[in-house]
């Protein structure tokens, strides 16, 4: 293609040097240099822009904030970016249908605020809440502490609109949670990473905000003591609203370089508690709780106000960029394992020797299985040390990705390990909804 067309409504970047800062994404992956970036302002550059692209054969990677940890915003050959951070809209929240009306272009925490300023809760919040974009928590169904009690972005949408491979931009459901004419088809987009047609905005669920909170911090003595928690905590029906974990290595590098606050944090390893619910504050609740916990609460210690709730909260949401800024070429997964299986995976993953740490969402199994010295491996060993990893998770019955998404960087891996239903199933639908291949090319199938 010659030089890259003027659209109507959209601003078009085409020089090199711009087109650089597109290549990466918050993985260790990086893409290749986009044909153009295309930042749409209304529905005639989408339009234009979809024709343009079967016409010429080029692909439409789309893009939110860009900090997405799978590669899944990232440039394959002949792509465009489609960088949704001008498309318009506003915030609206509508009390008597509990819901919130959102432009991809939102950005998650102004999405959070709306609904908490309306005294109302959207409980979705991956760690880069306060800079990611609506959008790209859609297109990855993004999940984070809070996914323990209230599930990932996909419990919380109830519509919404998506360009497909018409120019058209389609809305899919309704502003109520009761919508049961055919099959929800927003659900078949979330999470989908752009393969099947581009999210546009969204109608979402909220639910009243939480008023009470209970935030422990819960050291251990010996690390497998943490393990078995989970399961324990849910079969005696306590449901916490967050339930994140540091494992000895972590801990021991937060505890000897990280900020402040993580250098008196005790235990050999250590979990972070919260519970939200009505009454979680009182005496009868945390006796209970004491209870069920036995001998591994005696080195409990509960924030006493909103300051040390936050200053907890903060050495775990810097816990993945103070790593990355000690290990800059780490790699870093997020499997899952049954809550019931945890110890298990532990004990089988230290048999395997894979040089790992881990941190990250115990409470519902989501494990952030970190490879420090990932550099210091030849590349086929790597390989084989992630395979080792997925097929680990996945024999206990997990999976490879709990929130990251497959994206690029763990494409092969998902077209190895699937079932071959699911992946040609997932292809059936692909070749239906887009038949031209126009959709972020070369990701997840
Ligand atoms: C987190 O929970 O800290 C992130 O999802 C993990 C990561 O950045 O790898
Ligand atoms: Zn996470």
């Amino acid at each position: 293609m010659r030089a890259f067309p003027a659209l109507p409504d959209a601003t078009v970047l085409a020089e090199p040097e711009l087109l650089e800062a597109f290549r990466h994404d918050e993985s260790h992956i990086v893409g290749c240099l986009p044909l153009a970036v295309v930042r749409p302002h209304g529905p005639a550059a989408l339009r234009e822009l979809v024709r343009l692209a079967k016409a010429e054969g080029f692909g439409l990677v789309p893009r939110g904030a860009g900090t997405g940890k799978a590669g899944g915003c990232i440039p394959t050959a002949r792509t465009v970016v489609v960088d949704l951070s001008a498309w318009p809209g506003s915030l609206s929240v509508s009390p008597q249908d509990l819901s919130l009306q959102a432009p991809a272009s939102a950005l998650l925490r102004e999405v959070k605020a709306a609904a908490s300023e309306a005294g109302f809760f959207y409980p979705p919040d991956p760690n880069s809440w306060e800079s990611c974009a609506l959008g790209g928590t859609l297109a990855t169904n993004a999940g984070g502490p809070n996914a323990c009690k209230y599930g990932m972005t996909r419990h919380w949408v109830l519509g919404l609109d998506v360009l497909l491979a018409d120019g058209e931009i389609h809305r899919f459901g309704i502003r109520s949670v009761k919508a049961n004419a055919g099959p929800n088809l927003a659900q078949l987009f979330l999470g989908s990473e752009g393969i099947f047609g581009l999210i546009l905005g969204a109608t979402l669920r909220l639910t009243p905000k939480p008023r009470d909170y209970t935030t422990l911090l819960l050291p251990v003595k010996r690390w497998m003591d943490l393990l078995d928690l989970p399961g324990r905590l849910s079969a005696a029906g306590f449901l916490p609203s967050a339930f994140e974990f540091f494992d000895p290595a972590v801990l021991a590098e937060l505890r000897a370089h990280g900020p402040e606050e993580a250098r008196r944090l005790p235990g050999e390893a250590l979990a972070i508690l919260e519970f939200d619910e009505r009454g979680c504050t009182s005496d009868d609740f945390l006796e209970a709780l004491a209870d069920l916990l036995g001998p591994v609460a005696d080195g409990l210690e509960m924030a006493s106000d909103a300051r040390q709730r936050e200053g907890i909260w903060a050495v775990r949401r810097i816990t993945s960029a103070f790593l990355k800024e000690r290990h800059p070429k780490k790699v870093s997964e997020d499997i899952v394992v049954p809550r019931s299986r945890l110890r298990e995976f532990f004990e089988r993953l230290e048999g395997t020797g894979i040089p790992a740490v881990s941190y990250g969402h115990l409470g519902d199994g989501n494990l952030h299985v970190n490879l420090l010295a990932a550099s210091d491996t030849a590349p086929a060993a790597l390989e084989a040390q992630l395979m080792t990893l997925f097929r680990l998770a996945t024999e206990l019955g997990g999976t490879l990705s709990g929130e990251h998404g497959i994206g690029l960087a763990k494409r092969d891996a998902f077209l190895a390990l699937a079932e071959p239903g699911h992946i040609e199933t997932l292809r059936a639908l692909k070749r239906s909804l887009d038949p031209a291949g126009i959709f972020n090319p070369g990701k997840v199938i």
